[in-house]
């Protein structure tokens, strides 16, 4: 009796071992069968079999080096994934053929809401109309009305500097110095509240953001299945904001709301009113009946997007930043003498909004920047509706496809030695001008960045403050590994230099 049972489950064992063994089989043969080259996947992570140990950053530098191709096969575990990588398929993908390819592949669940429903993960129809009612709060006006409080908190990096770097000579961890500054800046932006941790005070915000850009192993894993393998998150039940994020966001957003009652302060310089407005103005499922919290959340889930969206990019992009200028004393002087000038025509001591717009060397440094070292190294689209890319390829609805920066903006072609930081590349180019889809750190199409000039200009006050203050010079070799545990780009141990006062 026990010699049949076991037998029979030894053969149960054997044949779900052989079917797997088939059904993996054959998924791994996708893109072979469509005769497109991939790179050669291995059950059960597909290509993801380098997570924890390399950012995803470096396998998009991987795949550009070792596919020099319009695109390429990925398989995100089981799933096949297109990665395109010229400047005339993210013109498709991106603009031309939006239709096709209006959401993004990450998961969002309802378990989740704040992560399910932000502006960055949420689906058609909703995103649409999300989009429509955010956009005027990224206007030239509003900008301009920003800036003022940007200017205030660089005037706040810089004292942090002198005092804990050059004063008390204290170890600088790049990421986390411009972390707390973006923090600070999106606490005044969003909620309207005047908070100081760059200044040592308590900040009721650093407690969520913090978290958000220190990615510890489980949270990199969490955020990184999120992000590729949105199936097995959806499956774990893992979340896009942590819950202890979530209860902040929401305790801190009503009780400025609740304040701004007491005192009937109309404040328009921050984004309360204008979140409560979206609320009000949405024609959306929102209304209806099954969720009746379902506005709520929506506008709550656009306030927790801003905080992450401000945060995590900007740091990232000052910090190397300040990594390129402290290996380029040429151009970091190149860079003062603009400051300088421009503060000697205007006699303040601070730069306002036109004067920023207007530094032609700035903007060309940020931007060199942002082409080497985009801090999102690949655009993700699903694609909705079966495709037809040319005469060899048709994509399936329900595919990802991913756009990989790096192949564009490490194009020998378009950028000559492209590993070299060389701002004289931007020094006249126009604002907001994609070059023909060879410069995409923002996205392109209806769904780019909606911060994206939000996020030039906190870089933009902030650069202008610590070069007209300090000279930057190298605390580290000028290479710097990235962090394997971050989805998006970002310095292992944050990243260092030395300020030394002009
Ligand atoms: C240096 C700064 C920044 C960089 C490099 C950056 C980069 C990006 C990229 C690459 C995308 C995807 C675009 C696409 O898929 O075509 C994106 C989307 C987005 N970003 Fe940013 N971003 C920055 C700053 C900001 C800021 C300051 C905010 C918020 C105030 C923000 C909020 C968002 C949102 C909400 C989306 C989703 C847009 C949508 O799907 O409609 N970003 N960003």
């Amino acid at each position: 009796m026990w010699d049949y049972i076991f037998s029979t489950l030894l053969w149960l064992c054997v044949c779900t071992v052989i079917l797997l063994g088939v059904y993996v089989h054959q998924t791994y043969k996708y893109w072979k069968k469509r005769g497109v080259e991939f790179d050669q996947p291995y059950f059960p992570l597909g290509n993801l079999n380098f997570l924890m140990r390399k950012s995803f950053w470096d396998y998009c530098m991987h795949l550009k080096e070792r596919f020099p191709r319009d695109y390429v096969g990925i398989y995100l575990g089981l799933k096949p994934a297109l990665v395109v990588q010229t400047p005339e398929l993210a013109r498709v993908v991106l603009t031309k053929d939006f239709e096709y390819f209006n959401n993004r592949y990450l998961y969002s669940n309802q378990s989740d809401p704040l992560g399910a429903l932000n502006l960055f993960t949420v689906n058609n129809p909703i995103w649409r109309d999300v989009r429509h009612e955010l956009s005027p709060m990224f206007t030239g006006h509003r900008l301009k009305l920003v800036t003022e409080l940007m200017n205030q908190n660089s005037k706040e990096l810089a004292k942090k500097i002198q005092r804990d770097f050059v004063e008390k000579k204290k170890n600088v961890n790049l990421k986390e110095l411009f972390s707390m500054y973006t923090s600070d800046t999106v606490a005044y932006t969003v909620f309207g509240i005047r908070v100081s941790i760059l200044n040592d005070q308590p900040s009721p915000l650093w407690f969520i953001t913090s978290n958000m850009v220190h990615f510890t192993f489980w949270r990199g894993l969490e955020f990184t299945l999120v992000f590729l393998m949105p199936a097995l998150a959806a499956f774990l039940r893992l979340k896009f904001f942590s819950e202890a994020a979530t209860d902040f966001i929401k305790k801190m957003f009503w009780s400025v709301v609740d304040e701004r009652k007491d005192v009937r302060n109309p404040n328009d310089k921050d984004l309360v009113n204008h979140l409560l407005q979206l609320k009000e103005n949405l024609k959306l499922p929102v209304h209806d009946h099954s969720d009746p919290e379902m506005a709520d959340k929506l506008m709550l889930a656009q306030a927790a997007v801003f905080i992450l969206g401000s945060v995590e990019t900007s740091s990232t992009t000052l910090s190397y930043l300040m990594h390129e200028l402290a290996h380029h004393p040429e151009e970091q002087e190149t860079l003062y003498e603009e400051i300088r000038q421009t503060l000697a025509k205007t006699g303040g001591d601070v730069l306002q909004y036109q004067e920023l717009m207007e530094m032609k060397y700035l903007s060309a440094c940020i931007y060199e920047t942002l082409r080497k070292y985009p801090p999102v190294s690949y655009l993700d689209r699903k694609c909705d509706r079966t495709f037809t890319l040319n005469d060899d390829l048709t994509i399936e609805a329900g595919t990802p496809v991913f756009l990989n920066l790096l192949a564009i903006h490490y194009n020998e072609n378009i950028y000559p030695e492209p590993k070299r930081w060389n701002p004289e590349r931007f020094r006249n180019v126009a604002d907001g001008d994609n070059l023909n889809y060879t410069f995409l750190p923002f996205g392109e199409g209806p769904r780019f960045c909606i911060g994206k000039r939000y996020g030039m200009m906190q870089v933009r006050a902030a650069l202008a403050k610590i070069v007209e203050k300090f000279r930057i010079e190298p605390g580290e070799p000028y290479e710097v590994p990235t962090d394997p545990y971050s989805v998006m780009l970002s310095p292992k141990g944050g990243g260092t230099v030395k300020f030394v006062p002009r």
